[in-house]
């Protein structure tokens, strides 16, 4: 039963990382173009500043790059700021959106020479699509299949040199010889909570939404340390603003929202908060299987890996051993107790 009110409610969940289609238009006026408007994630950005200088300076175009981190934390972000930094031509497409080695052969036989090639979810291109970028990373070439039958052969055509953008939630899944024709691969954290709170005061601005600091900083504790969310959740603020408060955001207001929206002060959602009551009271705290795990949720174990556990293990309150998932930190040993914590 109660897991299946955990369903219900979690198709609402705002604070999900996924972006959402309601949300695109939204977060595109929100993107920052440039390196300065992109808060945080210094060492990052330091990178690929050095790597955009040295990339002009020799008139080449850019290493290819993989971005990996849990969503939301800002991976297509960068990807458009190294298009917009380096002046080049930014064409976008996703793993599971390349379904045959025809689609990415013409995509790159369409490319000027230096654009950036930018593939989102790159761990789920197919593998036959997957061997015609090995080639074109390496040599700026394609082979390609002519005619069909006994006359069938292979053709090499060249394609512009361009840089492959990769984003992955999962950099674990994409195989060896792909990860290693990255040149460079750049690991995304999660934020600190004045840089979260940042960045909500730089999008109140952008929106013209009135929110106090201490609101800032209070709606900044709940936001997962994730910009998305973070966006996301001054939105809904600012509905309880308009309609309770005269428009202004305040610590009262972010309280009485995230209370409505059953988020708790550290951001702990409905996903989470079932997460950890199920590895407590079913499994005393663990250790317990990834898919014993998802099959308790009624989940799949790919919402669970990338949305659920990243968060708790930053936060310490799950750990993954070799044995199993296991309770930890304050949250460790309190089986039963799980209310207070939660
Ligand atoms: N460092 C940042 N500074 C300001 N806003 C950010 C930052 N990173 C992400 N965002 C905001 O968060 C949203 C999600 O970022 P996005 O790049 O789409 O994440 P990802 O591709 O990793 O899932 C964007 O709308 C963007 O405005
Ligand atoms: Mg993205």
């Amino acid at each position: 039963m109660i897991e299946e009110e955990f369903k219900a409610k979690k198709k609402k969940s705002v604070v999900s990382a996924h972006a959402t289609e309601e949300n695109e238009v939204f977060e595109n006026k929100l993107r920052p173009k440039d390196f300065e408007n992109y808060i945080g994630q210094a060492e990052v950005k330091g990178n690929l500043r050095v790597f955009c200088q040295a990339a002009k300076k020799r008139k080449e175009p850019l290493d290819h790059i993989l971005f990996y981190g849990p969503p939301g934390l800002g991976k297509t972000t960068l990807a458009m700021i190294l298009a917009n930094e380096l002046g080049t031509n930014l064409r976008i497409t996703s793993g599971p959106a390349l379904e045959k080695p025809g689609d990415i052969a013409a995509i790159l036989t369409n490319l000027q020479p230096n654009d950036l090639l930018f593939i989102d979810e790159i761990h789920r291109l197919r593998s036959t699509v997957e061997e015609i970028l090995y080639t074109a990373m390496e040599d700026f070439a394609i082979d390609i299949v002519v005619g069909k039958g006994p006359s069938a052969r292979t053709m090499r055509l060249n394609v512009p040199k361009f840089t492959l953008v990769g984003a992955t939630t999962k950099a674990s899944m994409l195989a060896g010889p792909l990860r290693d024709r990255f040149g460079h691969v750049e690991r995304l954290r999660f934020y600190e909570s004045d840089e979260i709170q940042s960045i909500i005061e730089r999008s109140a601005n952008l929106l013209n939404i009135e929110i106090d600091s201490l609101a800032a900083a209070q709606l900044s504790k709940s936001s997962r340390r994730t910009p998305r969310i973070a966006n996301r959740l001054l939105r809904r603020m600012r509905d309880f603003a308009e309609i309770r408060h005269q428009g202004i955001i305040t610590e009262k207001v972010v309280r009485e929202g995230l209370k409505s929206l059953s988020i708790d002060g550290r951001g702990l959602d409905h996903a989470d908060q079932m997460y950890l009551q199920i590895l407590h009271e079913k499994f005393r705290g663990g250790p317990v299987g990834l898919s014993t795990m998802a099959a308790a949720m009624s989940e799949d174990e790919n919402t669970i890996e990338d949305m659920i556990e990243p968060f708790l293990i930053r936060e310490g309150l799950l750990q993954k051993t070799p044995r199993g998932r296991m309770a930890a930190g304050e949250s460790f040993g309190k089986a039963g107790k799980m209310g207070k914590l939660i």
